[in-house]
This record gives C-alpha cells, sequence and structure tokens, in this order.
C-alpha cells in the first residue's frame, strides 16, 4: 500500500506556481491577480477562503477578497463579479460555494467572465471541458487528476466508481476519466447497492461527505481508494468518506484524509490563475 501524499504535492505545485510567477512578473509585469467572494458566516467556508488567500500571498500573487454579509442581495453580488470582470488586475474570480438560499447560484456563476472562471464552474467551461478542449477545469478533479499523474496510475481501460454526482466534484471528474479513456459509474444518493459498483472498481474516488461510507469489504484486493471527503466529528477531528484504517490494508493507493485530496485543491486553483494570468498576457 502506498500513500498519496497530497501535501507534499501540492508543496511542489505551489513552488513551481512561484517560480511561474516570478518569470511573468519579470518579463510581462504581470502579477496573477485572484478576487474571491464569500458571503454569510459558514464557518468553513471561511476557513478555506483563508487557506486559499494564504497560499494566493505564498506564490506572490495579488489576492482580494469581498466578505458580504448573508443580507446581500443577488443584484449586489452580481454588482461586484462585473466589477472584478472589468478590473484588469483581477485574472481570476471565485465565488465560494454553497451561497445562501435566496441566492441563485446558477445565474451568479454565469455572471463570472469565463476567461476569469479559474473554479471552472461556468457553463462555457464545463462544456468545453465535456468534450475534451482546453477549459478550466474544477480545481477538485483536477487534482485527483494531477495524483494520478505524479503517482503514474493510469486510467485507460480502468473501471471507476465516482461516488457523487456533484457540479463540482462528481460530474466533472467522471468527464475527466471518460476522456481518459476509463469506464466509469458514477454513483449518488439514489443507488441501489453502492457497494455492488465499488466492489467491482479498480479505482474508488468518493467525495459526499459521510463519514466511514466505505468500508474494507467495498473495496477490491489492490485497488486505489481517493477520498475527497473531509468531515469534522464531535471530537474535533478531521475524517475523510472511507474507513482509513480498515480500507487502507486492501489497496495499493489511498489518500488520507487531511493531506490528500484538499490541499491538491488548493494548489490547483494557484495554477488556474497562472494559467490565466498568462492567456491574459498573451491577449494584450
Ligand atoms: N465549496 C466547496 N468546494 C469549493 C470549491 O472548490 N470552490 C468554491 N468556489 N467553492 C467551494
Amino acid at each position: 500500500m502506498q500513500l498519496i501524499d497530497g501535501k507534499t504535492l501540492s508543496k511542489k505545485v505551489q513552488n513551481f506556481v512561484h517560480a511561474e510567477v516570478e518569470i511573468l512578473k519579470t518579463e510581462k509585469n504581470i502579477v496573477p491577480g485572484l478576487a474571491v467572494v464569500i458571503v454569510g458566516d459558514d464557518p468553513a467556508s471561511h476557513a478555506y477562503v483563508s487557506m486559499k488567500e494564504k497560499a494566493c500571498k505564498a506564490v506572490g500573487f495579488y489576492s482580494i477578497t469581498h466578505k458580504m454579509p448573508n443580507t446581500i442581495s443577488q443584484d449586489e453580488i452580481i454588482e461586484i463579479i462585473i466589477m472584478m470582470n472589468n478590473n484588469p488586475h483581477i485574472h481570476g474570480i471565485l465565488v465560494q460555494l454553497p451561497l445562501p438560499k435566496h441566492i441563485d447560484t446558477n445565474k451568479i456563476l454565469e455572471v463570472i467572465d469565463p476567461k476569469k472562471d479559474v473554479d471552472g464552474f461556468h457553463a462555457y467551461n464545463v462544456g468545453r471541458m465535456v468534450t475534451n478542449l482546453d477549459s478550466f477545469v474544477s480545481c477538485t478533479p483536477l487534482g485527483v487528476m494531477k495524483m494520478f499523474e505524479e503517482y503514474d496510475i493510469s486510467l485507460e481501460g480502468k473501471d471507476i466508481v465516482v461516488v457523487g454526482a456533484s457540479n463540482i466534484v462528481g460530474k466533472p471528474m467522471a468527464s475527466l476519466l471518460i476522456n481518459a479513456n476509463a469506464t466509469v459509474t458514477v454513483a449518488h444518493i439514489y443507488t441501489k447497492d453502492l457497494a455492488r459498483h465499488t466492489r467491482e472498481a479498480d479505482i474508488v474516488i468518493v467525495g459526499v461527505g459521510v463519514p466511514h461510507l466505505i468500508q474494507a469489504d467495498m473495496i477490491k484486493e489492490g485497488a486505489v481508494v481517493i477520498d475527497i471527503g473531509i468531515n469534522r466529528l464531535d471530537d474535533g477531528s478531521l475524517v475523510g468518506d472511507v474507513d482509513f484504517d480498515a480500507v487502507r490494508p486492501k489497496c495499493s493507493y489511498i489518500t488520507p484524509v487531511p493531506g490528500g485530496a484538499g490541499p491538491m485543491t488548493i494548489a490547483m486553483l494557484l495554477e488556474n490563475t497562472l494559467k490565466s494570468a498568462k492567456q491574459f498576457g498573451e491577449r494584450s
């Protein structure tokens, strides 16, 4: 069993991005800029955003965060996004999800300029990704693909089960895997017998927010298990969706939580923002 060390790989990506930022500054006088929009006071969302801010600072990006109260209207959020769309110092715009119930998330995401959509949530980028064209790709699935690449885990012809069908993780994950010639099953809350699918899989990728959902008897001997879940238990500890200690001995590779897919998500946000800044530099 080999542990997939997302923390170390994310550091490697951060170092690469940092070096590229220096080159971009020197050669083109461009400082990659990221704008983050966060609405409300959800502590987990604020924790994610502060990690993103910290990572931006560490690689030399310019970053601004718009913190807005729960009471803000949809039109006011749209106004801020339009301002960021028109700001030449900003190359990436990220709206932290989930948004409060009175806000139509799809409407908000569609206002973001697709050229600055470093989260890859805009329908334009989703469509391009599905058709295997160059696009911004959602950071968590992109980070998982990076881990496969780093650890030489081949995908072609593999039976892969993705557990979770969200727009930001499960669906883009499945598309990327199909584009890599895997045979993909997407399981979700209505799946009749989850274990029947996972037991047959060469690779299981799970991100649903249910602690210990994936047990040892659901995993084939030698399988690769990627845990995207992150759950805080009552005792304050962080666990994924996989019963790590029980599943670990059966795997060829497994990601820990924390220290697996989580740090890779932030690393991919940095890569996407760098990519956007470079593309703006080429257009000007
Ligand atoms: N909420 C949970 N994950 C994400 C993410 O990757 N990006 C954004 N914007 N919001 C999230």
